[in-house]
Protein backbone atom coordinates (compact mmCIF):
# COMPACT_ATOMS: atom_id res chain seq x y z
CA UNK A 1 0.00 0.00 0.00
CA UNK A 2 1.18 3.46 -0.94
CA UNK A 3 1.59 5.85 1.85
CA UNK A 4 1.35 9.83 0.65
CA UNK A 5 2.27 12.62 3.04
CA UNK A 6 0.02 15.65 2.57
CA UNK A 7 2.06 18.54 4.32
CA UNK A 8 -0.55 22.05 4.91
CA UNK A 9 1.95 24.53 4.87
CA UNK A 10 -0.24 27.64 3.83
CA UNK A 11 -1.01 29.50 6.95
CA UNK A 12 0.20 32.72 7.44
CA UNK A 13 2.08 32.59 10.90
CA UNK A 14 -0.37 35.39 12.58
CA UNK A 15 0.92 34.36 15.53
CA UNK A 16 4.57 34.63 14.90
CA UNK A 17 4.26 37.56 13.14
CA UNK A 18 5.99 37.64 10.59
CA UNK A 19 6.59 39.35 7.17
CA UNK A 20 6.03 36.05 5.12
CA UNK A 21 4.37 32.88 5.50
CA UNK A 22 5.44 30.82 8.84
CA UNK A 23 6.45 27.78 6.79
CA UNK A 24 9.23 29.87 5.33
CA UNK A 25 10.73 31.60 7.96
CA UNK A 26 14.12 30.51 9.19
CA UNK A 27 15.44 27.87 11.12
CA UNK A 28 19.19 27.19 11.70
CA UNK A 29 19.61 28.69 8.15
CA UNK A 30 16.86 26.89 6.58
CA UNK A 31 13.14 27.31 6.06
CA UNK A 32 11.16 25.78 8.58
CA UNK A 33 9.22 23.51 6.20
CA UNK A 34 12.89 21.96 4.86
CA UNK A 35 13.23 20.35 8.49
CA UNK A 36 10.02 18.84 8.21
CA UNK A 37 10.09 17.87 4.57
CA UNK A 38 13.69 16.62 5.02
CA UNK A 39 12.62 14.47 7.96
CA UNK A 40 9.74 12.81 5.39
CA UNK A 41 11.97 12.13 3.08
CA UNK A 42 14.28 10.05 5.20
CA UNK A 43 11.21 8.20 6.36
CA UNK A 44 11.52 4.91 4.81
CA UNK A 45 7.26 4.78 5.46
CA UNK A 46 6.74 7.96 2.80
CA UNK A 47 6.59 6.76 -0.64
CA UNK A 48 5.69 10.24 -1.90
CA UNK A 49 4.70 13.93 -0.61
CA UNK A 50 2.00 16.31 -1.27
CA UNK A 51 2.97 19.52 -0.50
CA UNK A 52 0.50 22.82 0.52
CA UNK A 53 1.60 26.38 0.71
CA UNK A 54 -0.13 29.56 0.21
CA UNK A 55 -0.77 31.74 -3.09
CA UNK A 56 1.84 33.86 -2.04
CA UNK A 57 4.47 31.04 -1.79
CA UNK A 58 4.75 28.70 -4.54
CA UNK A 59 7.24 30.34 -6.04
CA UNK A 60 9.41 30.07 -3.01
CA UNK A 61 8.19 26.28 -2.53
CA UNK A 62 9.33 25.61 -5.98
CA UNK A 63 12.74 26.90 -5.19
CA UNK A 64 13.16 25.48 -1.79
CA UNK A 65 12.16 21.54 -3.42
CA UNK A 66 14.60 21.94 -6.19
CA UNK A 67 17.10 23.22 -4.06
CA UNK A 68 17.06 20.77 -1.35
CA UNK A 69 16.36 18.12 -4.14
CA UNK A 70 13.51 17.01 -1.91
CA UNK A 71 12.96 13.49 -4.38
CA UNK A 72 9.49 12.49 -3.06
CA UNK A 73 7.36 15.84 -3.73
CA UNK A 74 5.03 15.01 -6.29
CA UNK A 75 3.30 17.93 -6.35
CA UNK A 76 3.01 21.52 -4.66
CA UNK A 77 -0.98 22.38 -4.77
CA UNK A 78 -2.32 26.14 -3.45
CA UNK A 79 -3.67 26.31 0.20
CA UNK A 80 -7.36 27.67 1.52
CA UNK A 81 -8.19 30.25 3.87
CA UNK A 82 -8.13 27.56 6.62
CA UNK A 83 -6.10 24.45 7.52
CA UNK A 84 -9.07 22.38 6.66
CA UNK A 85 -9.71 23.97 3.15
CA UNK A 86 -5.51 23.18 2.16
CA UNK A 87 -5.66 19.56 3.63
CA UNK A 88 -8.62 19.27 1.47
CA UNK A 89 -6.77 20.50 -1.50
CA UNK A 90 -4.21 17.79 -0.97
CA UNK A 91 -6.48 15.45 -0.88
CA UNK A 92 -7.72 16.34 -4.14
CA UNK A 93 -4.02 15.79 -5.36
CA UNK A 94 -3.91 12.24 -3.99
CA UNK A 95 -3.85 9.66 -6.62
CA UNK A 96 -6.02 5.93 -6.75
CA UNK A 97 -2.52 4.13 -6.11
CA UNK A 98 -2.40 6.60 -2.18
CA UNK A 99 -3.47 3.87 -0.19
CA UNK A 100 -2.46 5.51 2.83
CA UNK A 101 -2.53 9.41 3.80
CA UNK A 102 -0.14 10.74 6.19
CA UNK A 103 -1.25 13.92 7.21
CA UNK A 104 1.39 16.19 8.96
CA UNK A 105 1.98 19.91 9.40
CA UNK A 106 4.94 21.94 8.07
CA UNK A 107 4.86 23.56 11.58
CA UNK A 108 6.19 20.14 13.01
CA UNK A 109 9.78 20.30 12.03
CA UNK A 110 11.30 17.59 14.83
CA UNK A 111 8.81 15.13 13.83
CA UNK A 112 10.81 11.50 14.13
CA UNK A 113 11.53 8.82 12.04
CA UNK A 114 10.51 6.18 14.85
CA UNK A 115 6.82 8.32 15.38
CA UNK A 116 5.93 8.25 11.64
CA UNK A 117 6.86 4.52 11.60
CA UNK A 118 5.00 3.85 14.15
CA UNK A 119 1.46 5.99 12.93
CA UNK A 120 1.99 4.28 9.58
CA UNK A 121 2.17 0.40 10.93
CA UNK A 122 -0.97 1.04 13.07
CA UNK A 123 -3.17 2.43 10.69
CA UNK A 124 -2.39 -0.32 8.31
CA UNK A 125 -4.71 -2.56 10.96
CA UNK A 126 -6.65 0.51 12.57
CA UNK A 127 -7.68 2.62 9.57
CA UNK A 128 -7.41 5.95 11.30
CA UNK A 129 -4.17 7.18 13.94
CA UNK A 130 -3.81 10.27 16.17
CA UNK A 131 -0.34 10.57 16.98
CA UNK A 132 -1.03 12.63 20.75
CA UNK A 133 1.11 12.80 23.83
CA UNK A 134 -0.36 12.27 28.01
CA UNK A 135 -1.52 16.24 29.41
CA UNK A 136 1.37 16.91 31.98
CA UNK A 137 -0.42 19.96 33.91
CA UNK A 138 -3.79 19.68 34.73
CA UNK A 139 -6.55 20.96 33.44
CA UNK A 140 -9.40 22.79 34.20
CA UNK A 141 -12.88 23.65 32.65
CA UNK A 142 -13.55 27.05 33.23
CA UNK A 143 -16.89 28.99 32.63
CA UNK A 144 -17.34 32.98 33.68
CA UNK A 145 -14.09 32.89 35.47
CA UNK A 146 -15.11 30.11 37.46
CA UNK A 147 -14.07 26.42 37.79
CA UNK A 148 -16.55 24.14 36.77
CA UNK A 149 -14.74 20.58 36.94
CA UNK A 150 -11.40 18.97 36.47
CA UNK A 151 -11.09 15.93 34.16
CA UNK A 152 -9.50 13.33 34.92
CA UNK A 153 -5.51 13.29 33.88
CA UNK A 154 -5.59 10.43 33.19
CA UNK A 155 -7.94 10.91 30.33
CA UNK A 156 -6.12 13.87 28.32
CA UNK A 157 -4.14 13.98 25.40
CA UNK A 158 -2.82 16.51 23.56
CA UNK A 159 -2.97 15.80 19.38
CA UNK A 160 -0.08 16.04 17.57
CA UNK A 161 0.42 15.15 13.90
CA UNK A 162 1.15 13.16 12.32
CA UNK A 163 -2.89 11.88 11.83
CA UNK A 164 -2.74 8.91 9.16
CA UNK A 165 -5.78 7.35 7.35
CA UNK A 166 -6.62 4.71 4.92
CA UNK A 167 -7.69 6.67 1.97
CA UNK A 168 -12.36 5.93 1.93
CA UNK A 169 -11.54 6.65 5.63
CA UNK A 170 -10.08 10.48 5.45
CA UNK A 171 -12.45 11.13 2.27
CA UNK A 172 -15.74 9.94 4.08
CA UNK A 173 -14.21 12.21 6.55
CA UNK A 174 -13.67 14.94 4.60
CA UNK A 175 -16.87 14.11 2.34
CA UNK A 176 -18.98 16.78 4.27
CA UNK A 177 -18.53 20.35 3.72
CA UNK A 178 -20.08 21.64 6.36
CA UNK A 179 -18.44 19.72 9.08
CA UNK A 180 -15.33 20.48 7.08
CA UNK A 181 -15.59 23.97 7.84
CA UNK A 182 -15.16 23.83 11.37
CA UNK A 183 -12.66 21.28 11.79
CA UNK A 184 -9.69 21.90 14.21
CA UNK A 185 -7.72 18.75 13.14
CA UNK A 186 -8.40 15.48 10.68
CA UNK A 187 -9.23 13.10 13.63
CA UNK A 188 -12.16 15.04 15.09
CA UNK A 189 -13.96 14.85 11.04
CA UNK A 190 -13.11 10.99 10.93
CA UNK A 191 -14.56 10.93 14.54
CA UNK A 192 -17.69 12.72 13.68
CA UNK A 193 -17.74 10.31 10.33
CA UNK A 194 -18.13 7.77 13.56
CA UNK A 195 -14.46 5.93 13.38
CA UNK A 196 -12.62 4.74 15.96
CA UNK A 197 -9.29 6.59 16.05
CA UNK A 198 -6.28 5.03 17.65
CA UNK A 199 -3.78 7.22 19.53
CA UNK A 200 -0.49 6.30 19.08
CA UNK A 201 2.38 7.63 21.38
CA UNK A 202 4.11 10.93 20.25
CA UNK A 203 7.14 12.82 21.36
CA UNK A 204 7.17 15.85 23.38
CA UNK A 205 9.61 17.03 20.93
CA UNK A 206 7.82 16.78 18.21
CA UNK A 207 6.59 20.59 19.10
CA UNK A 208 4.41 22.86 16.92
CA UNK A 209 5.87 25.98 16.16
CA UNK A 210 3.72 28.78 16.61
CA UNK A 211 5.39 31.82 18.34
CA UNK A 212 8.75 33.14 18.69
CA UNK A 213 9.71 31.46 21.72
CA UNK A 214 9.04 28.16 19.35
CA UNK A 215 10.99 28.91 16.84
CA UNK A 216 14.31 28.91 19.27
CA UNK A 217 13.16 25.71 20.45
CA UNK A 218 12.88 24.39 17.66
CA UNK A 219 16.20 25.26 16.42
CA UNK A 220 17.74 24.09 19.38
CA UNK A 221 16.30 20.57 18.95
CA UNK A 222 16.79 20.10 15.62
CA UNK A 223 20.59 20.65 16.28
CA UNK A 224 20.67 17.89 19.06
CA UNK A 225 19.15 15.98 16.43
CA UNK A 226 21.75 16.51 14.07
CA UNK A 227 24.77 15.82 16.88
CA UNK A 228 22.57 12.61 17.41
CA UNK A 229 22.13 11.05 14.77
CA UNK A 230 25.85 12.09 12.94
N1 LIG B 1 -2.25 25.76 7.45
C1 LIG B 1 -2.58 25.64 6.10
N2 LIG B 1 -3.55 26.45 5.56
C2 LIG B 1 -4.19 27.35 6.33
C3 LIG B 1 -3.88 27.47 7.70
C4 LIG B 1 -2.90 26.63 8.24
O1 LIG B 1 -1.99 24.82 5.39
N3 LIG B 1 -5.10 28.14 5.75
C5 LIG B 1 -1.16 24.93 7.99
C6 LIG B 1 -0.01 25.76 8.56
O2 LIG B 1 0.87 26.14 7.53
C7 LIG B 1 0.60 24.83 9.58
C8 LIG B 1 -0.57 23.96 10.03
O3 LIG B 1 -1.63 24.15 9.08
O4 LIG B 1 1.63 24.03 9.06
C9 LIG B 1 -1.05 24.29 11.44
O5 LIG B 1 -1.55 25.62 11.47
P1 LIG B 1 -1.02 26.77 12.44
O6 LIG B 1 0.08 26.26 13.30
O7 LIG B 1 -2.20 27.43 13.06
O8 LIG B 1 -0.31 27.77 11.41
P2 LIG B 1 -0.81 29.19 10.91
O9 LIG B 1 -2.26 29.13 10.64
O10 LIG B 1 0.11 29.56 9.81
O11 LIG B 1 -0.48 30.11 12.17
P3 LIG B 1 -1.47 31.21 12.82
O12 LIG B 1 -2.66 30.43 13.30
O13 LIG B 1 -0.66 31.82 13.92
O14 LIG B 1 -1.79 32.19 11.72
MG1 LIG C 1 -3.67 28.77 12.26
Amino acid sequence: MKVVALVPAAGKGKRLRGRIDKAFVTVNAKPLVAHTLTALENSPSIDTIILIVGKRSMGRARRMVSRYRFGKVRSIVRGGDTRSDSVWEGLKAVGTHDGIILIHDAARPCISREVIGRAVRTVKRAGAVCVAVPVKPTIKIVRGGSIVTTPRRDDLWEAQTPQVFKRDVIFKAYGNRLLRKSATDDAALAERAGYKVRVVLGDYRNIKVTTREDLILAGQLLKKRLAISG
